[in-house]
């Protein structure tokens, strides 16, 4: 069993939070510490339920060596059961899900950004309504964030042995 789950949250679950998701577990991949973290991605509303990922986050994770493979899901209470660490692109994601958290205390939340070098603490801006250049950027961004997660994760309480 995985001594840390980590679970991504963005609204629609089909482009920044499955692109997180794949993007750490290459790294996790990478670094020899995939049987250690347990990665899952999911959104604040049910729109993609059941739906792949938008086919421009699929292109941007596929030029960048990445193969996406999810199905979308919607954050449930009963995640805040199973997940020690979820991860939200924005501000409007951290509310809408602490309101599905509802009476959970046992998780740690963070920003996404809050991993960042670069605008610590920004949003992950959503690249589904603009051109496809936004995509770019969110991988970038999201590949930044990951490599100082992966230390985070790696220095986390639940993985000292
Ligand atoms: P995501 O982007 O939260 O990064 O997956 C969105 C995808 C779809 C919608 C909104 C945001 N939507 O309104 O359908």
């Amino acid at each position: 069993m995985a001594k840390v789950n980590v679970m991504f949250v963005c609204l629609g679950n089909i482009c920044r939070s499955p692109l997180a998701e794949f993007v750490l577990k290459q790294k996790l991949e990478k670094a020899g510490l995939q049987d250690e973290v347990y990665v899952e991605s999911c959104g604040t509303a049910n729109y993609h339920v059941g739906e792949n990922p938008d086919p421009r986050t699929i292109s941007v994770a596929r030029k960048n060596g990445i193969t996406i493979n999810h199905k979308g899901q919607q954050l449930k209470r009963q995640h805040f059961d199973i997940f020690d660490i979820l991860l939200v692109m924005d501000d409007s994601n951290k509310t809408n899900a602490l309101k599905i958290a509802g009476d959970a205390t046992e998780f740690e939340l963070y920003k996404m950004r809050d991993f960042d070098d670069v605008e610590k603490g920004a949003d992950v801006i959503d690249p589904w309504f603009g051109d496809g250049k936004g995509f770019d950027i969110c991988y970038d961004t999201l590949d930044r964030c990951c490599n100082n997660l992966i230390t985070f994760l790696s220095d986390h309480d639940k993985m000292l042995k």
